[in-house]
């Protein structure tokens, strides 16, 4: 490992590059007053709200909410790593990266990783050394033949053997510097207590290393011939081995495609090598683990698809809905995921071997995209033909959707629940206001049940009860999840996406009379925007940030932005007058019309009248 790289050196870097010219030579930039405006690169978005400021070296996206210095951009932009990304700028201005300054404390932890490193790789080499010289190597050679490995394949993901015994790695690895606690720490020993003594950890196994993203042996998995138990066994936690982080065969898998497109994550060791072996190389395996947020993190660096592999039983299923949950708030525009169900009962392994790489490619190309999935994970949850089904849909579907990243896959998730429920935005939100407000603190949801509808009710969404929060690596979501959003923040929001809503809006001097949170916020952006109509976001950010009164409003725009996400270009003008209308509050009865008129499935029973006149009170409720 590389010493850490000095903060003194990441400050002199950053005072010497200019993070106007790190963007410019990869998007351009216009000048906008003191700033810099352009359409922002890490979201999809049709004027431009990304800003860069020379004076504070910093970069900011009012639609998205990126933001950071020249480091922060690049390592976003060029998909690098930070010492990656360091490396880059460094070059850019001529600067040397200093390696070796370590401060006296992480030169102690660092010489001590360095041995644990060396450690398991002269394990790894003793391992695979006896599969070729133990006594029981023809037990082992004739298992790996057995499940249709060639010796090529095997010799590739340096599969090797841990002979039967006690104390083989013992006597091979301890020496005069070598304690029995490093190699405990290592992994590879375990310490009896009562008898004072150490004893291997893997006997009789087939042992698969596990390796870094540079190669580096960091634990093992180590597999039974026969039918004992456990069937795998794992190298513990240590400080280079964290099943939360990594993915077996991810090196391999990088070594053998120079340019991945896409990485299958599969559940097994023999997976991927099987899968390998019959030429589908772009396979990784989860540790004995569910798929966490960091994982996905570390794979979509890598490459924009990934593909969720699950056995076609109800643990698969299971296991998809989580992987579902850790996907959603990580993926990003430009970024997939699809579901891959086998048949019930086999597993790529065995599938592979029978249908051959063809067959099983065919498979992966027809895995369902996410949203597909998602769509129909949680369409089996509710009857949606029935308006409390598809009220309890969105109430399940919409925390999900807002706990995404600010995307296209969201808006158009979105979209689809408003065509699922036949319901608006506004709409939705009031259904989960109505929910919120009738559940039970037990959390099933309010029933609005008739004769027709007396099914008995499906269970109560379990999605916040689901992964991620229990696992050793919790899932990585906006602290809030509510989806409460205010007249005011939604008619801030659509004026963010749409500043052109404000020619045609009321005059912001005629919301003066309303006391609402942010009303003051709303009507400096309808002033500001009605007082020249060639003004955009872009303006507005560098306009605000030279102006002491408006400069703290920028942070909240953001939050309100995402707070409140917009939908497609479909409507918008329609549902900003009818948000204001609402906020002004004339009208209320014709208001009520309007929206009734808005509930497309037309004719409404009696059921549907009955809550929507609930929400509508709900709503006007609020103010
Ligand atoms: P499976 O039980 O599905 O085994 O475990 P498999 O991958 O099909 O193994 P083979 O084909 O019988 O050799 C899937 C994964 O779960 C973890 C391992 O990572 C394994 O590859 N596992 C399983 C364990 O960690 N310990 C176990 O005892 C079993
Ligand atoms: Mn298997």
């Amino acid at each position: 490992m590389a010493g850490r790289i000095p903060q003194h050196f990441i400050d002199d870097l950053l005072a010497r590059v200019n993070i106007v010219d790190v963007v410019d030579s990869r998007i351009k930039l216009k000048r906008a007053g003191k700033n810099y405006s352009a359409l922002c690169p890490f979201h999809k978005e049709k004027s431009p709200s990304f800003s860069v400021s020379p004076d504070k070296q910093f970069y900011y996206c009012f639609g998205c909410g990126a933001g950071g210095n020249a480091l922060g951009f690049v390592m976003e932009h060029d998909r690098l790593s930070f010492p990656e990304a360091v490396d880059e700028l460094a070059r850019l201005v001529g600067m040397e990266v200093p390696k070796e300054s370590l401060q006296p404390a992480d030169s102690a932890r660092d010489k001590q990783i360095k041995s644990q490193f060396s450690l398991l790789d002269k394990a790894n080499q003793f391992y695979q050394q006896q599969l070729r010289a133990s006594d029981q190597r023809q037990r082992a050679v004739n298992y790996l033949k057995q499940r249709g490995l060639t010796g090529q394949i095997a010799a590739q993901f340096q599969i090797g053997y841990a002979p039967p015994g006690w104390e083989n790695l013992l006597d091979h690895l301890r020496s005069g510097d070598t304690a029995e606690q490093d190699l405990e720490r290592a992994g590879l020993v375990i310490h009896n207590e009562e008898r004072h003594s150490y004893y291997d950890r893997f006997r009789d196994r087939i042992m698969f290393p596990i390796r870094d993203m540079r190669g580096r042996t960091i634990g093992f998995g180590g597999r039974v011939l026969g039918d004992d138990k456990p069937k795998y066994l794992n190298s513990p936690e240590t400080d280079t081995f964290h099943k939360g982080r990594e993915l077996y065969g991810l090196y391999e898998a990088r070594q053998s495609t120079r340019n991945l497109s896409r990485l299958l994550i599969v559940e097994g060791y023999m997976d991927v090598v099987s899968l390998s072996q019959h030429g589908i190389t772009w396979s990784v395996a989860t540790l004995g683990t569910a798929t966490t947020a960091h994982h996905l993190e570390r794979l979509f660096k890598l490459v924009p698809e990934v593909i969720f592999c699950f056995d076609g039983d109800q643990a698969g299923r299971t296991a998809a809905r989580r992987a579902l949950d850790t996907a959603l708030p990580v993926i990003k525009d430009g970024q997939e995921a699809r579901f891959l169900f086998l048949p019930e009962g086999e597993d790529p392994d065995t599938l592979v071997r029978q249908e051959g790489n063809t067959a099983f490619e065919q498979r992966v190309s027809e895995a369902l995209p996410l949203s597909e999935f998602f769509f129909r994970a949680l369409g089996e949850d509710s009857d949606l033909n029935s308006m409390d089904g598809r009220a309890r849909f969105s109430t399940q579907a919409l925390p999900l959707i807002q706990a995404m990243q600010p995307s296209l896959l969201q808006q158009m998730m979105m979209d689809r629940i408003c065509e699922i429920t036949g319901l608006s935005l506004e709409q939705l939100n009031s259904v989960i206001d109505l929910h919120r407000a009738t559940a039970q603190p037990q959390a099933q949801p309010a029933q609005h049940t008739n004769g027709a509808d007396s099914a008995p009710p499906p269970p109560p969404p379990h999605w916040d009860e689901l992964p991620g929060e229990s696992q050793a690596e919790p899932v990585r979501r906006p602290a809030s999840r509510s989806v409460q959003i205010s007249p005011v923040n939604s008619l801030i929001s659509l004026l963010m996406h749409y500043p052109e809503l404000a020619n045609q809006s009321v005059a912001a001097e005629e919301l003066s009379g309303i006391q609402e949170p942010n009303i003051d916020l709303l009507r400096a952006l309808l002033a500001y925007f009605q007082a020249d109509s060639r003004r955009s976001l872009g303006t507005l950010v560098v306009d605000w940030q030279a102006e002491p009164g408006l400069q703290s409003y920028l942070m909240l725009l953001n939050e309100i932005t995402h707070q409140a996400p917009v939908l497609g270009d479909a409507g918008v003008a329609h549902l900003y007058q009818d948000t204001m209308q609402r906020l002004t509050g004339r009208n209320s009865d014709s208001q009520l019309d309007a929206l009734m008129k808005k509930s497309r499935q037309a004719p409404l029973s009696s059921d549907e009248k009955t809550l929507l006149n609930r929400l509508l009170r709900e709503r006007s409720g609020l103010h």
